[in-house]
Formats: C-alpha cells, sequence, structure tokens
C-alpha cells in the first residue's frame, strides 16, 4: 500500500501525449499538494543516472501499456524496488501488469494512431489523483474538494458544449493552415502543455512543422519564426495569466502573425487583427485544460481532411511503439 502521507515526491513519466499529459499534471499537483513534482520522458529517464529512491512515488502514464521506453523506465524502478503506479487505457498490458498500482482510465480502444480521447483521460486521472492526495494529506479543504468534485461532474456537459460549438468553426479555421509554412501554438501556465501537445497534433495528423511553446519563451527564439500570415494559435483563458499571454499576442499581431484565439466566453478583448476568436466555456481554471484540449484536436483533424490523409493512420507513425 501506498499511504499518500509519505510521499516525498512524485515523479511523472511517459512519452508523447501522454508525456503532456504529465506536464498538466506536474501543475495541478503542484497546486493541490505541498509534494515536489517532477516529469520526465521516458526514453530520457531510462538512461540518465537517476537516484532513485523509495520514498518517492513514480507514476507512469501510457495509453497502450507497451510503449517500450515507458515500460524500461518502470522496469527499472521495479529493479529498484521504488513505490510505482500506472495510468493505462489497457489493463491487461505490460506495464499494468508490472507496476504496483494501476489506475485505468477506462476511454475504450483508442482506434486512431494519435492519441485523442486517450489524452483527455490521462489528464482526467491524473487530476482526480491530485485531488485526492491532497484531501488524504488534508492539504485542500473540505469545501474546496467537495468543489472540486462538483465541478469535474459538470465537466462532461462542458466538453458537449465545446464540442459541438467547436464542430462547426474548426474546418473554417482549417483553411488558413492549408498554405501555411509552419503553425505556433502559445500558452502559460496549465495551457502551456496543452500548447505542446495542440502542436503535435497537428504535426501527427498534418504534416505540417509546428511547435509549442510557453507563451513567456517567445522572446528567447521563436518571435524570429513569425512572419506575415504564420498561424499561431494562442491558448488565453481568463486565469491569472491572461494579461500577459494577451501582450505575448499583440507581439504576434504587430509581426504579421495570423491569430487564432481560444479564450473563455464573454471575454471581450476581441481585437480586430485577430483572425478567429473561439470562446470556451467558463470553468473551474485547473479544468480549462480538458475544454481548450477539444478545438485543438479538431483543428489537426480538419487540416489532414482538408489535405486528404488518412488521419487515423499518420504517415511513419505507429500506435504503440514497443521498439526503441
Ligand atoms: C505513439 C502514439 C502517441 C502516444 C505515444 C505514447 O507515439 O502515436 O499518440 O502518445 O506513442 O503511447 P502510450 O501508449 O505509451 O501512451
Amino acid at each position: 500500500p501506498i499511504d499518500p502521507k509519505d510521499i516525498k515526491k512524485i515523479i511523472l513519466i511517459g512519452c508523447g501525449s501522454a508525456y503532456h499529459s504529465c506536464v498538466t499534471a506536474k501543475y495541478w499537483f503542484e497546486e493541490l499538494t505541498n509534494i515536489p513534482i517532477e516529469i520526465d520522458i521516458a526514453s530520457e529517464f531510462r538512461y540518465r543516472k537517476i537516484k532513485l529512491n523509495k520514498k518517492n512515488l513514480y507514476v507512469f502514464v501510457s495509453q497502450s501499456g507497451e510503449t517500450a521506453d515507458t515500460f524500461a523506465a518502470l522496469d527499472l524502478c521495479k529493479k529498484n524496488k521504488v513505490k510505482t503506479c500506472s495510468i493505462v487505457n489497457v489493463v491487461e498490458s505490460s506495464i499494468a501488469r508490472s507496476s504496483d498500482f494501476v489506475l485505468p482510465i477506462h476511454a475504450g480502444p483508442e482506434i486512431g494512431v494519435a492519441s485523442t480521447k486517450a489524452f483527455i483521460g490521462q489528464m482526467l486521472v491524473l487530476y482526480i489523483l491530485g485531488i485526492k492526495i491532497s484531501e488524504v494529506r488534508k492539504e485542500i479543504s473540505k469545501l474546496d474538494y467537495e468543489k472540486k468534485i462538483n465541478d469535474l461532474k459538470k465537466l462532461p456537459d462542458l466538453i458537449k458544449e465545446t464540442l459541438n460549438y467547436c464542430q462547426d468553426y474548426t474546418p473554417i479555421i482549417a483553411k488558413d493552415f492549408l498554405n501555411a509554412k509552419g503553425a505556433m501554438f502559445l500558452g502559460r501556465g496549465l495551457s502551456f502543455p496543452i500548447a505542446l501537445e495542440g502542436a503535435l497534433k497537428l504535426k501527427e495528423l498534418s504534416y505540417l512543422h509546428a511547435e509549442g511553446y510557453a507563451a513567456g519563451e517567445m522572446k528567447h527564439g521563436p518571435l524570429a519564426l513569425i512572419e506575415e500570415g504564420l498561424p499561431v494559435v494562442i491558448l488565453a483563458p481568463k486565469d491569472r495569466y491572461f494579461e500577459k499571454t494577451i501582450s505575448n499576442m499583440q507581439e504576434v499581431i504587430a509581426r504579421g502573425g495570423k491569430v487564432i484565439l481560444i479564450t473563455n466566453e464573454n471575454n471581450k478583448i476581441i481585437s480586430e487583427n485577430v483572425r478567429f476568436t473561439l470562446e470556451i466555456p467558463m470553468t473551474d481554471d485547473h479544468l480549462t485544460p480538458f475544454l481548450m484540449t477539444i478545438p485543438l484536436q479538431l483543428l489537426a483533424y480538419h487540416v489532414a481532411s482538408l489535405k486528404n490523409y488518412d488521419i487515423d493512420k499518420p504517415r511513419n507513425l505507429a500506435k504503440s511503439v514497443t521498439v526503441e
């Protein structure tokens, strides 16, 4: 048994989209608990000279439960007898079988090579794990805990609403990406990992060069890439980073970038230089990543579809990467 009260540090490990769900979880866990959190890409973790510690919890996130690097990283932990937990979609997988305990995401079989519903499912389980650990450690008040659970219960309806709304607009927005040289995704805080995931989805499905950045890193290089007509997706929910992200957006606009702004409804900052604005419903700031992901997955889908690419089976990629 693993008692959350005894955990000294949590290390979250995965590959691809699963890694991005770990990055999101780092932000949640740091806000919800006092436990230091680290994240790692499985192929890096397994080869570094890492000091494993019996007081830490090592969490492995994998849709398939068969990814070679994630399994090898877990195996290293097992051999060193440290505490392990896996978050998988396939419960009868190697990763699930080898970990001390398993949290299944129960998303059902995922057909498309690029992770979509599994990514949302991974985030969901990680978020619940975060609030639960916080509750057991008494780091969240009873009232806040109950509010978080209530907000979570409302999430399925908000996801449906976002899906319906974005389905109408993303095919139109996708047209802007057809002749683009590349695309950029920018966000701060919890929107940063979602920017990474949005760029990954676009690369995987539409073969377009796309990069996600922490919006604050713009000045340290990516700004040089902005030129007339470059599509830039700005993730700016009405959270504590909002003003800062909007000022990054202005820098993009000033250099001719074609801005697609994703923000919350009733958020009237809308500038005439913004090409498109998508307004997602207001919810607990912690839940915004779930809603932000939807337009980005749809965007990648529609760009690939306009290019007549095979959305479920993108070139060169495999659903389950069982070799190094
Ligand atoms: C492949 C898939 C990605 C996935 C990654 C990790 O690259 O195409 O969508 O995120 O593997 O897979 P896992 O099964 O470990 O989540």
